[in-house]
């Protein structure tokens, strides 16, 4: 694939208050179209690292690296007044809880055609045809009525429709997505997996999917990283990872998966660094070299 990457981070660190390294030394590239899964336990910085590609940190955190580049502009190196240009059309984001994504006081009509504010040449008439052309696409039945319907009268898979066509709206390169299937029910996941490959065939976004279900990521994903500590420790094509997983931490995640599926539970538990060596060298698999990815352009 010839193609320039959507996101390419280089050695990208993220501190909290100047003490707590949340994120150290990531890189790691998703071309357009590709679905990049990043799969690690709990506190292992994988929202951090979304954040800082969104803008989202708080003003304690610093980031500091040798690239952040959307869209083949360099974040790192933007004035802060070019900063939201760029990532507004650039990325994208769908967060856990769809309830918490919405104001509970506006309509979800109300809510979208704020996303559209850049479009001063739109009649609010063509606004709400876009907004309803959108939730058609994501898949909500009687999109019209649902235009003037308030969050709380949409059930939690639904608003998760809603909350993708909010982030399509912007049309952008990339859309990332932070655990957007773990507040849903086993049925509502598939659907919502469903429509994003199906959104992804169709416009062509290039998806960075965070989750900790390996079942997710296994679902959708053409190729992943695998993070722990703040590092990503092992990355490639997604089959490669799953069949022949070589970071110790890779393999002891998917022996807890192997043990979740089991006892029914969702959620990763942490394991100990020490039984991990996961200082030892980032692995990244044969079939995908980040180095080929980056030569590709
Ligand atoms: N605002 C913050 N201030 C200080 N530390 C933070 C802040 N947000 C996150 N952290 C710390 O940074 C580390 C990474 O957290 P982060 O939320 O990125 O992990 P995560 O992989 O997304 O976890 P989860 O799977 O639970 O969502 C954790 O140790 C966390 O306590
Ligand atoms: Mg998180």
């Amino acid at each position: 694939m010839s193609k320039a990457p959507v996101l390419d981070l280089a050695d990208l660190s993220v501190t909290y208050s100047g003490v707590a390294q949340a994120v150290t030394g990531v890189s790691l590239q998703v071309r357009p179209g590709e679905v990049v899964g990043l799969i690690g336990e709990s506190g292992s910085g994988k929202s951090t690292l979304a954040h800082s590609i969104l803008g989202l940190l708080p003003p304690s955190a610093r980031i500091d690296g040798q690239r952040l580049m959307l869209n083949g502009q360099d974040l790192l190196s933007a004035s802060k007044s070019d900063l939201a240009a760029l990532r507004g059309p650039g990325a994208a984001m769908v967060f856990q809880n769809p309830m918490a994504s919405f104001s509970p006081l506006h309509t979800i009509g109300r809510q979208l055609t704020d996303f559209l504010w850049r479009d001063v040449n739109s009649s609010r008439a063509q606004k709400r045809r876009q907004i309803v052309a959108a939730l058609t696409e994501a898949g909500i039945s009687d999109p019209d009525a649902r235009f003037d319907a308030y969050p709380f009268e949409l059930s939690g898979g639904m608003l998760q429709r809603v909350a993708i066509a909010a982030a399509l709206l912007m049309k952008p390169s990339l859309l990332i997505a932070d655990e957007p299937t773990t507040a849903l029910d086993v049925t509502m996941e598939a659907q919502i997996l469903h429509l994003m490959r199906e959104l992804r065939a169709k416009t062509g976004v290039a998806i960075l999917m965070i989750s900790h279900q390996l079942g997710v990521i296994a679902e959708i994903c053409d190729r992943v990283a695998v993070m722990y500590a703040g590092r990503i420790v092992e990355e490639g094509d997604a089959q490669a990872i799953f069949s022949n997983p070589q970071h110790p931490y890779t393999k002891a995640l998917l022996a807890c998966e192997l043990s979740l599926v089991e006892s029914g539970a969702r959620r990763l538990p942490v394991i100990d660094w020490q039984e991990t060596n996961a200082e030892s060298a980032p692995i990244t698999s044969a079939t995908e070299s980040r180095t080929t990815i980056g030569d590709a352009a």
